[in-house]
């Protein structure tokens, strides 16, 4: 793992799944500019080009938008920063990757509005599939291909239950929705591993929906945070902590819900239920959770055990959609109920695992440990 990769996964390790992988340099480069940013919801977004420098084809662009979409540039290439972009230097010029990115970004638009209604069918990836380069003569398989299942065996597949009923029963497999409410407030110790480097982390949660997971780095501390309203993510060496965007406060308040089982009910307008590929040997069933203005979620249960092994998001950008996986895994009981030991956050570039070694339910947790800290400007001496 070079670098820069190394790099962005400090400044990503995320308990949770914010979806941004966010770039230090870029966000230093940027801060001033950025910290002029609205951060009430209700004030006109600022657009990327008052914001960024040379801002020629994602001209109106929302700025907080400009990352998610350089990210889901990288995700369908398979490419770092860099091979656009010289370091330190973002709005130069200087790679001609750079500038055929500017005309492939307006190619899509054009794709989209001359033959799809100006739906946002194509994105990079649709050609470049994770490669810089995209393959335009279909590929030889090394064995045969699989055909299509004939009808008749599809039509023989078992009935599904609703989502209602899938919910229900993982309520049940966690210990029920009393258990659950018998814990407001818990202490996780383990370590995260990613890429064979494993660091000391800690994550504090709160009912209903607070929680703070620390990453402990040789450089400095990686917070991932939500106060019950609001998210922010502390920084390794000295940056100020950060607000988080839209995308990524709808991702941390899904993890952040204290009593995940009972409240996914309530999040979603629509659940619909359908097949998946097995997860680690068992057998899956799918329920996809519909929200009004939002990307689904896709929630995947253990058909046996009724428990939830893995979830997969979406952060819209301009561009096209990050996906986010967390798989859950190595479930034990404490405190009453069944609760993922272990879980797997999974992007296109990267992956990291958590283990948790060590838990403590019912602590007490002062809110103020969720808070975003002052600036250092507007900072009081701290009362500890
Ligand atoms: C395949 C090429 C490509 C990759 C990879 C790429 N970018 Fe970009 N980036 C662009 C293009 C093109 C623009 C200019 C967009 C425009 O003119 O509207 C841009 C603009 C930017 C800007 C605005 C700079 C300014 O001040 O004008 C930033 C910041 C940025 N990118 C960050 C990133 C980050 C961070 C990554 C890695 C996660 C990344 N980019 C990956 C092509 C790329
Ligand atoms: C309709 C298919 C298609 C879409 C959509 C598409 N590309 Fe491409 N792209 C190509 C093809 C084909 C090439 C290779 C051209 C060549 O080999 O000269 C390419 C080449 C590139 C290159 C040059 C790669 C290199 O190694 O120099 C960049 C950068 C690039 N695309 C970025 C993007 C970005 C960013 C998007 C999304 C905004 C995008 N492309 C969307 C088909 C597409």
């Amino acid at each position: 793992m070079n670098k820069t990769l190394i790099r962005m996964f400090f400044a990503t390790l995320l308990v949770s799944c914010v979806l941004l992988l966010a770039v230090p340099r870029a966000r230093t480069q940027n801060a001033v500019a950025l910290s002029k940013a609205p951060t009430n919801a209700g004030d006109a977004p600022q657009p990327a080009e008052l914001v960024y420098k040379n801002i020629q084809i994602l001209k109106g662009t929302p700025a907080d938008q400009l990352q998610p979409a350089m990210q889901f540039i990288s995700n369908s290439l398979g490419v770092e920063c860099e091979f656009c972009h010289v370091q330190g230097a973002f709005e130069k010029d200087d790679k001609k990757s750079k500038q055929t990115a500017r005309k492939m970004i307006e190619m899509q638009l054009a794709i989209n509005r001359d033959s799809f209604k100006g739906e946002r069918e194509v994105t990079c990836f649709t050609c470049h599939r994770g490669s810089d380069r995209p393959v335009g003569i279909p590929i030889i398989a090394d064995e045969e291909p699989k055909r299509p299942e004939s009808p008749a065996a599809s039509a023989a597949a078992p009935a599904l239950p609703s989502g209602d009923q899938v919910i229900d029963k993982y309520i049940q497999a966690v210990g029920g929705a009393d258990a659950l409410q018998k814990n407001t407030s818990r202490v996780q110790k383990g370590t995260v591993n990613f890429g064979g480097r494993q660091f000391p982390v800690e994550v504090l949660s709160k009912a209903p929906n607070k929680r703070i997971s620390t990453v402990h780095t040789p450089n400095g501390d990686n917070i991932t945070a939500f106060d019950g309203h609001a998210g922010w993510l502390g920084n390794p060496g000295g940056r100020p902590p950060r607000d988080m965007n839209a995308q990524e406060v709808d991702a941390i308040s899904f993890d952040a819900a204290f009593y995940l089982p009972t409240e996914i009910k309530k999040m979603f307008t629509q659940m619909r239920v359908r097949p998946a590929e097995k997860i680690g040997g068992h057998d899956v069933i799918q329920v996809i959770g519909i929200r009004e203005g939002k990307p689904p979620v896709r929630l995947m249960f253990d058909k046996d055990s009724g428990l939830l092994l893995r979830t997969i998001r979406y952060a819209e950008t301009p561009l096209g959609r990050n996906p986010t996986q967390v798989d859950y895994a190595d479930y034990r009981a404490d405190g009453g109920v069944k609760l993922p030991f272990q879980w797997t956050v999974a992007r296109p570039l990267g992956r990291f695992t958590i283990q948790v070694t060590d838990i403590q339910q019912n602590v007490p947790i002062d809110d103020a440990k969720f808070a975003k800290p002052a600036a250092p400007s507007e900072q009081k001496p701290a009362a500890k």
